[in-house]
This record gives structure tokens, C-alpha cells and sequence, in this order.
């Protein structure tokens, strides 16, 4: 039996968690949770805690939820470097929470936020997302929710990763590798607009697709600074979203390489059969676009998932 749930929870800077942590600062809050850098209190090291925030509506639902981004977290984090690992998991007060390292970098939500990126250094954020989205899919779990706010810049040494985040409404797919308790009701619309692919925004069963959509939506996003499919409200945007309705990034900008322009076409192709159907397949084709020849893709021993191969520097700067 959990404790019950502590809705008027609010934690303060010094407030121990569960025993073993104490909270340092708040770094963000987001639609499900609270981020706070923690530090351990037996290890004396500091690490990122996610907890489900004192506001949200807390139900058995959003619990096991949480739960299942846990385990996902945990069991894709071992397996690339380009996933952000939950390292452990408890609660406070009746008030899950999951452990990460504390990364110090922006996100590319930050990063992008100042406008586009150049486009080789876009070429190797899109190829390092590729690669989590590759480990993800080998294992059966969709993301669902890729978008910049989800992908954080980590540096380690002198050198620089990718690494995506918040399997918070991640769903498994048939022959997923980790069992979950909790299952989305059909037609829920889950996801953010602006990512969001036809299939999902109407409401149908998705597969990978979307997170390789997603994918395409981030890299657009970070060549040319906008969101392909923008607008004023959720409807606005989803109806460009079913119209394929977007500007080729050359007529956004004329500087940027007009290979990328067919491309988009095919991966913003409003039928599934006419897009990519994976993300190394979209990472290749968009780091060729973009002219990036220096960093072709490591080579890869056979049966070994993309993901494992060996990391690679992004030098972000
Ligand atoms: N391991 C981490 N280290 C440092 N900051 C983090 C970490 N994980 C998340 N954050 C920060 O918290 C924000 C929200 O985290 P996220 O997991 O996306 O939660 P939400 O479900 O609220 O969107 C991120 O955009 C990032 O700024
Ligand atoms: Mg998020």
C-alpha cells in the first residue's frame, strides 16, 4: 500500500527527502513535475530530483505513470549515452520522485531559444537524438513527447552529448522489454502540439513514426529557428499539422542548404508509407543534407544497435 498522497507538499531549499536527500534549489517545473537538484546526503553528491508536483491531479493513473517513466529511464539510460538515466526512485510524503545526475548544460530549448544553431552542429544534436530514439525503439518504448525541452546539452570532460529526457508519456509497444501496469486510453491526445504528427493529432494509434515526426519537427526547429507548424491555438496548429502545411526552410532563410528542402518534404509527407520509417535513416539523410561530411556515422558492428555504438562529440559552441 503507498502512503497516501501529500497534496499541500511544498519542498524548501534544506528540506530532507525521504531520509536521503536534501533539497538544494528548484531548477524547474514543468506539466507533470518539479525538478530540484538534490544532494546525497550520505555520498555528498549532488544529483537532479523529479518529483510529481503538490498541483497536479494525482491519481493511481498518474502514479503508475511516473512509475513507468522510472523503470524506462533506468533501463534505457544503461543502454545509451544518449538517454538521461534515473538512477534511483522513492517517496516523499506519499509524492513519487526519480533520481538523475545533475546535468549543468541548457537544454536545447535554452540553447534554441537565442535562435537557430549552425547547421553542423544541428546535423550532431539531431544524430545523438537519433540515436536515444534508436535505443528506445529497439526496446518497444515510444517517447511520444520529444521536443527541445526534453533534450539536455551535458558536458563531459571537454566534450560535449545530446542526451533526451522525460519519458514521462512514453508508451510500450507490442514486444516492449519492460512491463508496464498502466495502458493510455484510446483517443487521448497526448503529446505537444507543435511536435505533434497527423496520426497523433488525430487521435490513432501511433508508432514510431511520431517520434521520428518529432524528430524532424527539432531539426527544422533548430535550422531555421521556428517550429514548422506554428500558430495561435492547439487547433491552428494541428490543422497545419494534417495539411503538412509548413515553409521549406529555403524560404525561410535562402542560406541554408537546399537539400534540406526535399527533405522535409519527405519527412513532413502526410502518408506514413512516404516518410522515413526510422530515426537513423532521418539522422543520415539530414546530417548528408546539411553538408556535414565530417561526421559520418561510426561504423557499426553488425547486430549491435546504433545506440551502442561509441559516443560522439558534439562541440556544441
Ligand atoms: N537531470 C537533470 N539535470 C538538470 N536539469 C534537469 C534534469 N532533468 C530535467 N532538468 C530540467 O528540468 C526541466 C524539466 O524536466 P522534464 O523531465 O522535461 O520534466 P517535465 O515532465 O516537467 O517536462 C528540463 O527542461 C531541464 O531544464
Ligand atoms: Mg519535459
Amino acid at each position: 500500500m503507498r502512503p497516501p498522497f501529500d497534496h499541500e507538499l511544498h519542498l524548501d531549499p534544506g528540506e530532507v527527502i525521504n531520509g536521503r536527500y536534501a533539497a538544494i534549489r528548484r531548477i524547474a517545473r514543468g506539466g507533470m513535475g518539479e525538478v530540484w537538484a538534490v544532494r546525497h546526503c550520505a555520498l555528498n553528491e549532488d544529483f537532479a530530483m523529479k518529483m510529481l508536483a503538490p498541483v497536479y491531479g494525482i491519481g493511481e493513473d498518474t502514479l503508475s505513470r511516473f512509475e513507468l517513466e522510472a523503470r524506462v529511464g533506468a533501463s534505457l539510460g544503461n543502454k545509451s549515452h544518449y538517454i538521461v538515466p534515473v538512477i534511483d526512485h522513492g517517496a516523499h510524503h506519499g509524492r513519487p520522485y526519480l533520481v538523475m545526475p545533475l546535468i549543468h548544460g541548457p537544454s536545447l530549448e535554452e540553447k534554441l531559444s537565442k535562435g537557430p544553431i549552425p547547421v553542423v552542429m544541428a546535423a550532431r544534436v539531431v544524430r545523438h537524438v537519433g540515436r536515444a530514439l534508436t535505443a528506445a525503439h529497439h526496446d518497444g518504448v515510444l517517447h511520444r513527447d520529444l521536443k527541445p525541452g526534453n533534450v539536455l546539452l551535458v558536458q563531459e570532460d571537454e566534450r560535449w552529448f545530446a542526451k533526451v529526457t522525460d519519458f514521462g508519456i512514453a508508451k510500450l509497444g507490442r514486444g516492449a522489454l519492460i512491463s508496464q501496469h498502466h495502458s493510455t486510453v484510446a483517443g487521448t491526445l497526448i503529446g505537444t502540439p507543435v511536435n505533434m504528427s497527423p496520426e497523433q493529432a488525430n487521435g490513432e494509434e501511433v508508432d514510431e513514426h511520431c517520434d521520428i515526426w518529432a524528430l524532424a519537427c527539432l531539426a527544422y526547429r533548430c535550422v531555421v529557428g521556428t517550429d514548422p507548424f506554428h500558430g495561435r491555438t492547439a487547433l491552428e496548429i494541428l490543422s497545419k499539422v494534417c495539411a503538412s502545411a509548413y515553409e521549406p526552410p529555403t524560404t525561410v532563410d535562402v542560406g541554408l542548404p537546399p537539400a534540406l528542402d526535399a527533405l522535409f518534404a519527405r519527412a513532413f509527407a502526410r502518408d506514413i508509407p512516404d516518410r522515413f520509417h526510422n530515426a537513423k535513416s532521418f539522422a543520415d539523410a539530414f546530417t548528408l543534407a546539411c553538408g556535414d561530411e565530417s561526421i559520418s556515422s561510426p561504423p557499426e558492428v553488425r547486430n549491435t544497435p546504433a545506440s551502442m555504438a561509441p559516443p560522439e562529440d558534439l562541440h556544441p559552441e
